[in-house]
């Protein structure tokens, strides 16, 4: 195989031997288990594909072999390929990022040798040195004294300072020129950085008396900054526009930070500023990141999704906040993250809010966040209370707006809507939901309710199945719970073939266990006449199975969906109540709502 080439135009290789030695230091499972989250499956690993959305693993990580595979979109590769797709890198790129983790010498870092680097790697290293130039001068400056004093009033720690790389630009025109220029770097690459102006008298420093807070990428290289006045003058903040290696926009501050407690959590906090989210990580809100803005994109929806499904919304409680809430939301869900917006009392930011509460008050409005239906869905409300429209077209309006929903989100959002516009939860229940709820069960399968007079058609097809051949009982047995036989004969039957110890026997071994249970030994008769009346004849062993598994298949069901029932009263009581809903049950009730769906759509394919 050939030397690799960096393809940035400078002559420096990068041997087969750097890669050999990458890859044979970086453990592909830990390097993937930072974005995804991995459980292990036999000898894999499996998690989320981070490259498309899904909401069950198909995505592999086989650390022996030290490749993945993902067998939703068929991407797959080592670790490497992994980088440069996750994070849009360049092949030479990820193996530079790869071997610096694994701390493996690429070529050395003198400012000469950078300078013949990439015009990005010569942008991250100008980012570089004026970070360690701005934290050194907040630090240790005379000059940083009033940036000592500004971050102290603002509440920052010293090891906030210190994670986040926090500095202070002095006002000065050229301080940062000269310490680039004693550094190496070009003034015409750390103007490209956004670092330097160009006047008509030559290059000026960009910051000047700010406090600057850089924005690394998620791979660690610093992209951006952000620098905010010390006072009241204008603009507030002062921002890296777009360069080569950032777009405005797109950035998310602390991703970097933030990627490991978002992928162990499967969820992260979204807030709308630098010092937001910088109040919330020393606040222990580890998974704390800022959109830097109020609009909010689809890229930085999908950069999100990577790391965590649960994306916590808490912009500020001001006008603009609540539209970029609503906004965002929308953004949010077409990326297939489950959003929920944390709300916060008019006029606080989450900085502000911690300051004045603390830490454990915002872990409670966490916990009490809405979830996405139901902001929407309050918003709407509101504006049909608003309006005071006459109660019958309040009635219909809030029906089409429940409709608009997932089908399995409407009884509890019927009731919620109904309470809330102080109506009666029927006018928003009309005949033909009724009849949906009760279509539930597969067509050709008679679904378990009442115990009818005549045994239900399900139970004598378990047991005919299971007569023919006993052996499949004890294959069944964990799947199919005695309860599911509603007469006691039937029960008796069915414990019974779970306990026969020689299953070989067949039929003759049914009677001989049944003794003589004289009920129980007439119904198995009964389903072994040649011409029982059983809809289902089973030709061989295949049907069998295959008629057992849906059995399986549509118990499983009605036990989600009665359990969904279950929680969807214990929601409706408390929302009639006023109060509020645990994480862990609404977790579990999308998790329910999920897993339905997608039976359901199997379903339908399968029909
Ligand atoms: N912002 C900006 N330029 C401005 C104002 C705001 O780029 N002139 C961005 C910053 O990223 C800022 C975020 O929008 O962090 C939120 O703005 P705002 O709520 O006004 O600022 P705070 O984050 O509350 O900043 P601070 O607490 O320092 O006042
Ligand atoms: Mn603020």
């Amino acid at each position: 195989m050939d030397r690799h080439r960096i393809f940035d135009g400078t002559m420096a290789r990068i041997d087969d031997d750097v890669k050999r030695e990458t890859l044979a230091r970086t453990d592909i499972a830990t390097y993937i288990g930072s974005y995804v989250q991995l459980r292990k499956r036999g000898n894999d690993l499996v998690g989320l594909c981070p490259f498309h959305g899904e909401k069950t693993p198909s995505f592999h990580v086989h650390p022996d072999r030290g490749f993945w595979k993902c067998f939703g979109c068929q991407k797959g590769g080592d670790v490497l390929t992994f980088a440069m797709e996750l994070e849009g890198l360049t092949f030479p790129d990820a193996l530079r990022m790869l071997a610096r983790r694994a701390g493996v010498a690429v070529e050395d870092e003198t400012p000469a040798a950078a300078r013949v680097r990439g015009e990005r790697e010569q942008i991250y290293a100008a980012n570089e040195l004026a970070a360690a130039f701005f934290h050194r001068t907040f630090r240790l400056a005379p000059e940083g004294a009033v940036a000592r004093d500004y971050a102290a009033k603002r509440g920052l720690t010293a090891a906030t300072i210190e994670a986040f790389k926090i500095g202070y630009a002095p006002p000065s025109w050229d301080a940062l020129l000269g310490e680039l220029r004693a550094g190496g770097v070009d003034p015409e690459i750390a103007a490209k950085a956004g670092l330097l102006k160009r006047g008509e008298r030559g290059f000026y420093d960009f910051y000047r008396g700010r406090l600057m807070i850089p924005t690394s990428s998620s791979t660690g290289e610093i992209v951006a900054f952000g620098g905010r006045a010390l006072d009241d003058s204008e603009p507030k903040y002062l921002n890296t526009t777009t360069t080569p290696v950032y777009t405005k926009g797109r950035g998310l501050f602390a991703l970097n930070v933030a990627r490991r407690a978002a992928s162990a959590s499967d969820s992260l906090i979204v807030v709308e500023g630098y010092l937001d989210c910088i109040a919330l990580h020393q606040a222990g809100f580890a998974n704390a990141v800022a959109s830097l803005g109020t609009a909010f994109t689809p890229e930085q929806a999908a950069e999100l999704r990577k790391y965590a499904t649960r994306i916590f919304v808490c912009f500020d409680a001001d006008a603009a906040g609540q539209a970029a809430t609503s906004k965002s939301v929308d953004v949010l869900s077409n990326e297939g993250c489950v959003p929920f917006i944390v709300q916060l009392p008019a006029g606080e930011d989450p900085d502000t809010f911690i300051r004045t509460y603390g830490a454990a008050s915002f872990q409670t409005r966490l916990d009490s966040s809405l979830e996405w239906i139901q902001f929407k869905l309050d918003r709407e409300i509101d504006d049909l209370l608003h309006k005071r429209l006459p109660r019958a077209q309040a009635a219909r309006t809030a029906e089409k707006l429940v409709r608009g929903l997932p089908q399995l989100e409407w009884d509890r959002w019927r009731v919620y809507a109904a309470n809330r516009l102080g109506i009666p939860p029927d006018d928003l229940r009309n005949a033909r939901f009724i009849a949906d709820g009760a279509n539930f069960a597969p067509r050709g399968m008679v679904r378990h309710v009442a115990p009818a007079a005549e045994p239900p058609a399900m139970e004598r097809e378990i047991l005919a199945a299971l007569v023919d051949e006993p052996a499949l009982a004890a294959e069944y047995a964990d799947r199919i719970p005695a309860s599911t036989f509603a007469d006691a004969r039937y029960r008796r039957i069915y414990d019974a073939l779970c306990a026969m110890r020689n299953a070989a026997d067949g039929a003759a071994g049914v009677y001989a266990a049944l003794d003589d249970d004289r009920e129980a030994v007439a119904i198995v008769a009964s389903l072994q006449k040649p011409d029982r009346s059983s809809k289902v004849r089973f030709q061989d062993s295949a049907a069998r199975r295959a008629h057992l598994d849906r059995v399986v298949e549509v118990l499983t069901e009605s036990r989600l969906e009665e359990r969904k029932r279950e929680l969807d009263r214990a929601m409706a009581e408390s929302f009639a109540a006023g109060g509020t809903v645990p994480v862990e049950e609404r977790d579990e009730h999308r998790r329910l709502v999920e897993e339905l769906e997608k039976r359901k759509k199997r379903r339908l394919a399968t029909r």
